[in-house]
């Protein structure tokens, strides 16, 4: 269940939910309460058979998110095990995107810079509008990213990227991000809802748990050899086709009609 929301808007609506981190003023840095609230709208979009795909965005015309909030960093300057505790919190708020069983995108408007980045970094998937900005600043503040991003941002990008983006705190234009493979779609600013939208139809017509077993394939696979990853991937192949939603797909390409999944 969920709980009153101060500092996010959560909505569903035809099998889409949508979070919102809302602190505009703030350019929707991540303080502790909202990876809080962040925490609690996983698990209840994890829960919620309702949900088939979870979008994050920011609020306002400006950032995504500008990262962790450097006010609160500050409280554990001096504290090493106090800033490791709060980076461990905030990586276990992000995780639970990887266990969602559904796939999350990240919908980034404007900045995405630090914690902001490692959030979108988290998702299954990015679109993000041409003026969008991202970047891993937090070598000019004399630390290093903490929420995950410097191994979500070598899986996806590659080490060399990842270390460029990392040593250099460089501000790292939409088109930038998207040459690279962060952004896997860009839009102009007008654009980049009806966009996402468009792909979020194209996930919305497969069998959830094709989707689920395609997202925990790739994710498990990161951490394996070429040939560990293949036997696990013959485990999901096999899973998928004791679903009834494979025969469902087989039979209606031959019959030349749409898909109906149930998700069995
Ligand atoms: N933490 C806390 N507050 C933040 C923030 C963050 N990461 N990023 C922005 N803000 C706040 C600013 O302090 C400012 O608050 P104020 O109006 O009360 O002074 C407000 O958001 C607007 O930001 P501002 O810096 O005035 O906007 P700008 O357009 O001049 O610059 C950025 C935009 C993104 C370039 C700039 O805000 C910035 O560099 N933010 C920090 C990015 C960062 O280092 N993130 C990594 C943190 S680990």
């Amino acid at each position: 269940m969920i709980m009153d929301l101060t500092n996010l808007l959560y909505g569903v609506e035809g099998g889409v939910a949508t979070v919102t981190i809302n602190r505009p003023d703030k350019l929707n840095a991540l303080n502790h309460q909202t990876l809080q609230e962040l925490g609690q709208v996983f698990d209840a979009a994890r829960d919620d058979e309702s949900v088939r795909v979870l979008i994050i965005t920011g609020s306002g015309e400006k950032a995504f998110v500008a990262g962790a909030d450097i006010s609160e960093l500050l409280e554990v300057a001096g504290d090493g095990a106090g800033a490791a505790t709060l980076a461990g919190f905030g990586q276990s708020i992000l995780r639970k995107l990887d266990n969602l069983g559904k796939p999350s995108i990240a919908m980034v408007n404007g900045f995405a810079l630090g914690g902001g980045c490692e959030l979108a970094l988290a998702c299954t998937l990015r679109t993000g509008s041409n003026t969008a900005v991202f970047g891993l600043p937090e070598v000019s503040l004399g630390i290093i990213p903490g929420y995950g991003g410097s191994q979500r941002l070598a899986r996806i990008a590659g080490p060399g990227v990842a270390r460029e983006w990392i040593l250099t705190g460089d501000m790292i234009p939409a088109a930038e991000a998207h040459r690279v493979g962060v952004i896997n779609r860009i839009f102009a600013p007008e654009e980049l809802k009806e966009g996402t939208m468009k792909m979020v139809k194209s996930i919305l017509k497969k069998g959830p748990l094709a989707l689920q077993f395609g997202i925990e394939a790739v994710l498990r696979g990161w951490d394996m050899s070429q040939g560990e990853g293949e036997v696990m991937e013959t485990e999901y192949f096999g899973k998928a086709a004791e679903t009834a939603d494979m025969k469902e797909g087989m039979a209606a390409f031959l019959e030349k009609r749409k898909p109906v999944f149930t998700g069995k």
